[in-house]
Parts: C-alpha cells; sequence; structure tokens
C-alpha cells in the first residue's frame, strides 16, 4: 500500500492553566495513532500548541501582576514538558500567540471579507461598569432564574443544568469586580456560516463515506442544518488578550478564530525548522494546506478533538477554511469525557489530577496503558477506575508480557552464551507465524482507533505465550542436561513471542517497550512489519530491566497530593473558585452550549473546570442514570464470597440480568427476596468479577454491613419501568 502522508493534531491546551489526566486522554489517545500509522509506514507529522487568548488569560495575567505574555510563556513550558514526559511526541508544540499564527489568521480573514462573507452588526450584552469591559458569561454570577439556586453561572445553573442568557439571572454580578452589570450596545463582526451550508453538507457527506466522521457526529452536525446556520460572531471588544482585527482599532478576534489556525501555523513553523534542517527534502506547508497542492499531493489532515468542540471543528473551521481556499479536514476524531472511580474529576475528592502530580508518583506508560484498553472509536465517556487501573496494569503489563522475559531470559544466559537459538522447528515455528498473523489485526485497529481491541488482542496472544511456557515449564528442562536443545527453543520462542507483543505494545506504552526491545533484544521498535519474522541466532542482554507492578500506595500518594494542590493560592484561576480552571475538556458537558441558537459555546478560555462542590451534580447527571424496576427470578449466596448474593432479575424491556451485589450480610435467606421489585441501575458498564459478569447495580439503603435495606416500588410497577 502506497505510504499516506498525514498532518496531525490534538485539540489546544489553554495556557492558563496546567495539563491534568482530562488532556492527557486525548493526547495519549493521538500519539497512540500517531506511533501505530507510522509504524504502519506512514508518514505522519504532529503538531500542537497553546490556545494563548481569551479574557480568562488576560484577567489571570492581571491578578498575577505579569503580561498576558509572561503567564503563556511560562505556561508553555510546563506543558511541553508535562506532554513529552507522557511520552507524547509533537514533532512542533507552538503558541496561538505568535506572528505566524497572526499573520495566517489575517490572510483568512481578509479572504473572507473579500468573498463577502463577514456581516457587522449590532449586539447588546453585559458590560462591567467599574471594569470597564464586556463580561463573556462565565464571568456573570447571579440567581438561577429556575431553581433559585444563588451564584450560578451566566450560560447555565450547575443546580438544575438549565441553559439561559446571562440576562436572565436575578441580581447578576461581575465575577470580576462584584459589579452590577449593565447593558450596552457595540458593533460585532460576524461570519455568515449559512453561505457555507451546501459546502459544509457536501464536506459532510463525503467525510461520512470516507469514515472521516463518527457516526454520532454526522447525527449532531444534521440536527444542526436542520436548525439553520447562523451567523458566527467572531469578535471581541477591547479590553482582549489576543489579535486586533485589522482595520477595526479596538475589536479583536474572538480566541476561537485564532485557535484552529493555530494548528496551520504550529506546522508552518515546523516546515520552516524541518526545511532548515533537511533542504534536501523539504516539507512543504503548501501540499498540506493549500487546498490545490493538498489535493493534488493527496494529503490528509486529521484532528483529534473532545466532544464538547464538536461544534467549531465541523462547522466554523472548515467553513473559514474553505473561504480562504484552504483544504478541509480530513477527519475529525471526537472521543468522550473522562471519569475518575465513576465521578467527574473533583479537586475536593483528589480526583482532578493534574500530569505533573502524576508523574510524580507513577510511570507514564501505565496510564497509557489503561486509558487504551478502554479507548474505542466512539465518543463514550470513560472511567480511570483507580482500582482496576493497577489491577489491569499488574495484571496485564507485568504479569503476562513482562513474565515471559522474566521467566525465560535467564536461562539463554546461563547455558546458551546469551544466544537465541538459530531455528526454530516447524512447530514453535507454525506457533510463532501464527500468533505473528493474529497480531497483524492489531495494525487496522489501531488505525480505527480501537485501542480496546487491540489490547484483547494483545493480552490474548500473552496468554497464549504464558500457556506455552507454563506447558514446557523451562525450569524443569533446565535440571535435565539431555534435553538442552528443547530447552533452547522454548526459550527462543517465548522470546519471540515477546518481542512480537512489544511490538504491538510500542505505541501504547513506547518507553517500557523500548526499554525492554533495546535493553535485551538490542534492537529498536519502529516498524510492525519487523514482526513478519521471528529473531533468530542473535546474541541478547541480560533482562535487568525493571518495569515494577503499581504500588498502590503510590495511587494513594497521588491523590492525596491532588488535594493538597486544592490551596488558593495554586488553584489561582481570576474567576471564583475552581470554574476558571485549565480549560478542562474533561467537565464541560455539562456546561457547553454547542448549538446553533448559540454560535458561542463556553470557549473563552472559561469552560468550568474541576466540580467546585463536589457533591452537587445537575439534573443532566441524574438523567444520565437508567434506573429501572427488576424482579427477582432467583437470588442466592456466591460461592467463595462473604459479601455478595447473585441475582437474577427480569428486566422487561432489557431481558434478563445477573447482577451480583454486596448485601450478603443483611440478608440471610436469599431465596426469599424472589419475586420481589427492586430498584437497579441498568445503564452502568458491566463488571466481570471472579464469579462471573454484574450487569448493573442493586440499590439499597443504610450504611453498609449488615444494616442494608432493598428498595420497595409500590404495586403497579412492573419490571423494566423506569425510575424517574
Ligand atoms: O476546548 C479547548 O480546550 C480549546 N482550547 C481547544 C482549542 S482546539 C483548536 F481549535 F484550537
Ligand atoms: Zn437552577
Amino acid at each position: 500500500m502506497k505510504s499516506r502522508e498525514i498532518l496531525v493534531t490534538n485539540a489546544l491546551p489553554y495556557a492558563n492553566g496546567p495539563i491534568h489526566l482530562g488532556h492527557m486522554l486525548e493526547n495519549i489517545q493521538t500519539d497512540i495513532w500517531v506511533r501505530a500509522m507510522r509504524m504502519a509506514g506512514h508518514e505522519v507529522h504532529y503538531v500542537c500548541a497553546d490556545d494563548a487568548h481569551g479574557t480568562s488569560i488576560m484577567l489571570r495575567a492581571e491578578k498575577e501582576g505579569i503580561t498576558p505574555q509572561a503567564l503563556i510563556a511560562g505556561v508553555l513550558e510546563q506543558h511541553r514538558r508535562d506532554l513529552s514526559e507522557f511520552g507524547v511526541a509533537h514533532d512542533w508544540y507552538s503558541t496561538t500567540d505568535s506572528e505566524s499564527n497572526r499573520a495566517l489568521t489575517y490572510r483568512i480573514w481578509k479572504a473572507l471579507v473579500a468573498g463577502g462573507h463577514t456581516e457587522s452588526k449590532p449586539v447588546k450584552q453585559l458590560y462591567d461598569p467599574v471594569k470597564d469591559m464586556f463580561l463573556p458569561d462565565r464571568f456573570i454570577k447571579g440567581e438561577c432564574p429556575n431553581c433559585h439556586s444563588k451564584d450560578q453561572y451566566g450560560d447555565s445553573c450547575e443546580v438544575c443544568g438549565k441553559t439561559y442568557n446571562p440576562t436572565d439571572l436575578i441580581e447578576p454580578y461581575s465575577v470580576v469586580s462584584g459589579a452590577k452589570p449593565v447593558e450596552k450596545e457595540s458593533t460585532h463582526f460576524f461570519v455568515k456560516l449559512a453561505d457555507f451550508d451546501a459546502m459544509l453538507q457536501a464536506w459532510l457527506k463525503e467525510r461520512e463515506r470516507e469514515g472521516g466522521l463518527q457516526s454520532e457526529v454526522v447525527n449532531k452536525l444534521q440536527e444542526w442544518f436542520a436548525d439553520g446556520l447562523r451567523s458566527w460572531d467572531v469578535s471581541r471588544d477591547a479590553p482582549y488578550f489576543g489579535f486586533e482585527i485589522p482595520d477595526q482599532p479596538g475589536k479583536f478576534f474572538y480566541v476561537w478564530v485564532d485557535a484552529p489556525i493555530g494548528y496551520l501555523s504550529s506546522f508552518r513553523d515546523y516546515c520552516a525548522a524541518w526545511n532548515a534542517r533537511r533542504p534536501d527534502t523539504p516539507l512543504r506547508f503548501e501540499d498540506f494546506v493549500e487546498r490545490d497542492d493538498a489535493e493534488r499531493m493527496g494529503t490528509e489532515m486529521v484532528h483529534f478533538i473532545g466532544k464538547d468542540i464538536i461544534y467549531f471543528h465541523t462547522l466554523f473551521w472548515p467553513a473559514m477554511l474553505h473561504g480562504a481556499r484552504l483544504r478541509t479536514p480530513t477527519a475529525v476524531h471526537v472521543h468522550g469525557f473522562m471519569t475518575v472511580d465513576g465521578a467527574k474529576m473533583s479537586k475536593s475528592r483528589g480526583t482532578f489530577i493534574n500530569a505533573r502530580t502524576y508523574l510524580d508518583h507513577l510511570d507514564p506508560d501505565y496510564l497509557r496503558y489503561y486509558l487504551a484498553t478502554l479507548l474505542g472509536p466512539t465518543l463514550a465517556d470513560l472511567d480511570l477506575d483507580l482500582k482496576a487501573f493497577e489491577d489491569r496494569v499488574n495484571s496485564h503489563v507485568v504479569g503476562k508480557w513482562v513474565n515471559i522475559a522474566s521467566r525465560t531470559a535467564g536461562f539463554v544466559h546461563k547455558f546458551f552464551g546469551g544466544k537465541l537459538a538459530d531455528a526454530l522447528p516447524p512447530e514453535e515455528a507454525r506457533r510463532y507465524a501464527s500468533a505473528a498473523e493474529r497480531l497483524s489485526a492489531c495494525a487496522a485497529m489501531f488505525e480505527a482507533r480501537d485501542y480496546a481491541a487491540a489490547t484483547r488482542l494483545i493480552v490474548e496472544v500473552a496468554d497464549e505465550a504464558n500457556g506455552y511456557v507454563a506447558e514446557k515449564a523451562p525450569w524443569l528442562l533446565a535440571k535435565d542436561e539431555s534435553r538442552r536443545a528443547e530447552l533452547h527453543v522454548v526459550c527462543t520462542l517465548a522470546l519471540n513471542y515477546f518481542r512480537l507483543l512489544a511490538i504491538y505494545l510500542a505505541p501504547i506504552i513506547p518507553t517500557m517497550a523500548g526499554r525492554v526491545a533495546g535493553g535485551l533484544l538490542g534492537t529498536t521498535l519502529c516498524d510492525f512489519r519487523d514482526a513478519d519474522a521471528p529473531l533468530l541466532g542473535r546474541e541478547i542482554q541480560p533482562f535487568t530491566t525493571r518495569i515494577d507492578r503499581i504500588d498502590p500506595k503510590k495511587i494513594e500518594a497521588m491523590i492525596e497530593a491532588s488535594k493538597e494542590s486544592l490551596k488558593p493560592a495554586e488553584a489561582g484561576p481570576v474567576v471564583a473558585g475552581a470554574a476558571a480552571a485549565a480549560g478542562s475538556t474533561v467537565t464541560s458537558a455539562a456546561t457547553s452550549k454547542s448549538s446553533p441558537s448559540d454560535p458561542r459555546p463556553a470557549g473563552d478560555g472559561t469552560k468550568a473546570g474541576a466540580d467546585s462542590a463536589a457533591s452537587i451534580i445537575s439534573i443532566d447527571d441524574f438523567a444520565k442514570l437508567d434506573l429501572r424496576i427488576g424482579k427477582v427470578l432467583a437470588c442466592e449466596f456466591v460461592d467463595g464470597s462473604d459479601k455478595l448474593l447473585r441475582f437474577e432479575l427480569d428486566a422487561g424491556e432489557l431481558g434478563t440480568r445477573q447482577i451480583f451485589s454486596g448485601i450478603r450480610a443483611a440478608y440471610d435467606d436469599p431465596p426469599k427476596l424472589v419475586g420481589r421489585n427492586v430498584v437497579f441501575i441498568a445503564n452502568l458498564a458491566p463488571r466481570k468479577m471472579r464469579f462471573g459478569v454484574s450487569e448493573g447495580m442493586i440499590l439499597s439503603a443504610g450504611s453498609g454491613g449488615a444494616d442494608l435495606h432493598l428498595l420497595d416500588a409500590d404495586p403497579g410497577a412492573t419490571p423494566g419501568m423506569p425510575v424517574k
């Protein structure tokens, strides 16, 4: 197959706070893809930048008594360091506050103006008369017009989940000065998105056909088209930290205009650096960015983003590009949000974990592996369950993979001068070829972003390898001098299994895989095709690389350290509490207003960060629970467990469900529960337990142990009925 040339980006983190694990989810997802595509033989250029403009950054710098430039320069260094220590190998990492980004933004804007795709009109907005500035929605608070909770943001209520306009708030106040905002009119500039309706619909259809957009994204887009595309407000009044609009003194580009352009300007800077170093093999910016060149060259541009910023990347961004005769994205890959231990990342619980805090306690490859086991090609949210994280990494990486080498490499040194056998007998050769053949499917799984499927396959082959080692028992063979040749073959095949797995693990855990491959096997892991043939007759090094199991104490220490980092000085946002923390891509689901009726989703660097009151959830959060009535068909003790009862429920339209519930101490005669209606959570991810799969959770009241009491429903409730 012809090698493809691909420009890859992930969303630009805001420059007003540290990288946290929510950012890491996306960066890791993208980095795995980039590495896998390179190992499959494609040419990939991977760039990113800090998203440096906006009101939050301006105000934070002011609060810290420094210039915005000084603030973003410090943050840029931290971001680069954190990401690179996580093994995220951006080829270039820039900032949107650069001259190359200004030049490209102006070029695109001028093309839109020349094409007649812009307009200006007066806009009424809330204004802080003390601070002399217009207030973005997130900088206004007041009483919710719906549930009357105090101190709610100008765009949505965190208590009842209602979204509204800031002018609907009762007793509104400016978060910046405390003053009562007044309504004021000002001229704003707009991009006429409706001009691009036909072009966007054609792009959507083509991308859908080619697999560049997920079906959930296509559906969302179709809803937006059906509602009609409104003009997009792209200007903000001074004071604002950003690029001033050409010929419009006092008017600045909204941060979301120059943010995605930062993808291209970062790439342009990378091309310049490349061409200075390698003038003989130039990398042409135009080939990836100018519409005609890109079409002629067949280059691709692929974005990875979170589901809260779909609107920007699938409507505004392709429209701006098209209006300036630039190429449109080949693919926009969207991922879901991350929770920790089943809940939104929380500073008070210590689960809002900064990348640096993680790195201070744990190996980054552990997180990369665990997230890979969860990541699929859909927009589903995923959970960093800290216990599962510990168990899975210890079991898969250390127990299954490293174990293969640690049980066999020593014999190669002890009896065979550190050299692998020159050939494999037919049975072993067949085993190797079959494992290599099966694992070759991983390349397509990586490309389809189904890393969960790839890791499942890797684990299956690791199990097969361990089964082989267990069956052949090299430690017994080693005791019998007459069976040396057999021992040599067994260790050679085992180490080749180990290498094969290392090749397919390399995109996921590049540092660990690279370290063992380099140390033990003396090879690099750059190409999936290296898996085709086993390593034979080769001298290997002693297996000295240590890959430790995760020590749960380190996880606890990380959580404790994350709690400590809630100290006010460090939380440090300018606007109230944690709400202005670093433009989190994790927590914005409930606040995102990505709808055509409001073309200004919470994207001014002011997205809500960690929850400030851990115990408050919105109605949307509650609505995520699919609570149902289940009729107990069977209930019994579970052999080997002193805590669990096994239930079989009639769940009506959902069929029957098996659920293990930890209420044994409270019910000593389980069959007596048969026939009762209970309440259970139907959409909890199935959990594989030692005794079987648990498909939900039965609700009970009480403090635990014997003090647990199942909930009842009045007569009339029938199996499968939703509980609201
Ligand atoms: O949502 C965010 O965190 C934004 N800083 C992402 C920008 S991505 C791109 F468009 F620049
Ligand atoms: Zn409310």
